[in-house]
C-alpha cells in the first residue's frame, strides 16, 4: 500500500471530503465545506455546483420524524421565548435577521456581521469543524476556533424532543449525503451526533477540546432517552425543562399557534422560508435511525 493511500485512510471526514469535493485540502476549503454542509442543512439544498445528489428539505422546513410533525422555524425566527441570554428563563431572539435564506444561498452566513444570524451560522461552521475533525481548525485564520457556548447552555430553554433533535440530525445527514458523503460516513456522523446530543442528562464530556469538559445534552425534554450515565444533578433544575412559551399569546412550542394571536410571527422576518417542505428519501431516514455507535472524538 502506497504512502498516499495510508494518509488518505487516516484522514478525518472533514479532510477526506474537502479533498474529494474541493481538491486542495487547506483551511479555506475545509471552512467552505462546513459552509456548504451547514447552509444546506439549514435552508435545504440550494447549490447547482456541486449538484446535489439528493433533496434536502432543511431544518427550517416543516417535516416529520418518527411519524411526528416537526416545525423548528419558531425557535429561529423569534416566535418563542427559547433562547438563553444568561437569565433564568428564555428570551426571544430572531436568528434570521441577517437576510434569512438569501445570503446562505450565496455560501455566506449573513449579510450583516452584527446579526444574530451571522453569529449562529459562523458558530455552526466552527462547531462542525470540531465534530468532523478538520485538520486546519484553529490552526489558520481561515478556520477560526469555536466561539460559542456549550450545547447544554445554548439549548437550555428549548425543551427539545427526540423528534426535533432527530429531524435536525437527519437534515445534517441528508446535507452530507447530497454532497457525496458515503452512506457509511453519514451513518457514523448521525450516530455520533445522536450519542453526544440526543440523550437527557448526559455527563460532562469534552466536545470542543479548548473548552474542556462541558454539559452537552440537547435533547432535554421528558421524551428524551435518559443517558445511561445520566447526571441530572449537574443540570439546571435537576434536568427538568419546561416548554418555551410563544412571544405573543398564550401558546407554547407544541401549540400550532392557531388562535393564539401570533400570525405575524410567521408572516414577517422569515424571507425565503415559506415554501412547502419537500419529501425526504426514506432510505436515508432509516439510515440515520438507531444504530449504536462509539464516538471517536
Ligand atoms: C445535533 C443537534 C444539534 C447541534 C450539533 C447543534 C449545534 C448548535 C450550535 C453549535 C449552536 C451555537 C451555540 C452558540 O452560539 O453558543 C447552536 C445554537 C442554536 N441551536 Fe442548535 N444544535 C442542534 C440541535 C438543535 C435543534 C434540534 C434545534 C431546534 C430548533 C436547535 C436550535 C438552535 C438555536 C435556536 C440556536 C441559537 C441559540 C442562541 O444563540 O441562543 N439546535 N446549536
Ligand atoms: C494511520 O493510523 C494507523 C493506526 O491508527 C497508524 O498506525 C499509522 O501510523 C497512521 N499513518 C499515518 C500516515 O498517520
Ligand atoms: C486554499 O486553496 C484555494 C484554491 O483551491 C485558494 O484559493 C486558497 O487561498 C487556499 N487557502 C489557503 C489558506 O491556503
Ligand atoms: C434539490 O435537490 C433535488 C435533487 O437533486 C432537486 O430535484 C431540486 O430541484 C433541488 N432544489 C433546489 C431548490 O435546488
Ligand atoms: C402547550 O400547548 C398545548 C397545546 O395547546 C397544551 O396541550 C399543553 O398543555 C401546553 N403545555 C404547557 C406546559 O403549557
Ligand atoms: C409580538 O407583538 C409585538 C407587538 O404587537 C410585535 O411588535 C412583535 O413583532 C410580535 N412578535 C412576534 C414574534 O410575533
Ligand atoms: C408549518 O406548519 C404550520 C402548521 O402546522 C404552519 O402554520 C407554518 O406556516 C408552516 N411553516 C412553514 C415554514 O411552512
Amino acid at each position: 500500500m502506497g504512502a498516499a493511500t495510508t494518509v488518505a485512510q487516516n484522514m478525518s471526514l472533514c479532510d477526506k471530503y474537502t479533498t474529494a469535493l474541493l481538491k486542495d485540502n487547506n483551511a479555506t476549503n475545509q471552512y467552505t465545506l462546513m459552509i456548504l454542509l451547514v447552509n444546506t442543512a439549514v435552508i435545504g439544498n440550494y447549490t447547482t455546483t456541486p449538484a446535489p445528489k439528493n433533496a434536502v428539505p432543511g431544518i427550517l422546513a416543516n417535516g416529520t420524524f418518527d411519524g411526528k410533525a416537526v416545525n423548528l422555524l419558531p425557535y429561529f425566527d423569534g416566535s418563542l421565548l427559547s433562547s438563553n441570554r444568561g437569565g433564568s428563563s428564555g428570551v426571544s431572539v430572531n436568528f434570521l435577521d441577517g437576510g434569512g435564506a438569501e445570503p446562505l444561498k450565496k455560501n455566506l452566513p449573513a449579510n450583516d456581521k452584527n446579526s444574530h444570524q451571522y453569529t449562529l451560522l459562523t458558530h455552526l461552521y466552527e462547531f462542525f469543524g470540531v465534530l468532523l475533525q478538520c485538520s486546519e481548525y484553529n490552526k489558520n485564520p481561515a478556520f477560526p476556533a469555536y466561539a460559542g457556548h456549550d450545547m447544554e447552555s445554548a439549548h437550555r430553554f428549548m425543551d427539545l424532543s427526540p423528534s426535533e433533535v432527530g429531524y435536525f440530525i437527519q437534515q445534517v445527514g441528508l446535507s452530507a449525503a447530497s454532497f457525496g458523503v458515503s452512506q457509511e460516513d453519514v451513518t457514523a456522523v448521525g450516530n455520533s451526533l445522536n450519542k453526544l446530543f440526543g440523550y437527557r442528562c448526559s455527563p460532562p464530556t469534552v466536545v470542543v477540546p479548548e473548552q474542556g469538559e462541558t454539559l452537552n445534552s440537547i435533547c432535554q425534554n421528558e421524551m428524551c432517552p435518559l443517558d445511561e450515565k445520566a447526571r441530572c444533578d449537574l443540570y439546571p433544575n435537576n434536568g427538568t425543562v419546561v416548554e418555551p412559551a410563544r412571544v405573543n399569546g398564550t401558546g407554547n412550542s407544541t401549540g400550532n399557534g392557531t388562535g393564539m394571536g401570533m400570525p405575524n410571527a410567521t408572516a414577517s422576518g422569515t424571507p425565503g422560508f415559506s415554501g412547502a417542505a419537500n419529501r425526504m428519501g426514506e432510505g436515508v431516514i432509516s439510515l440515520l435511525g438507531a444504530l449504536a455507535f462509539v464516538v471517536a472524538l
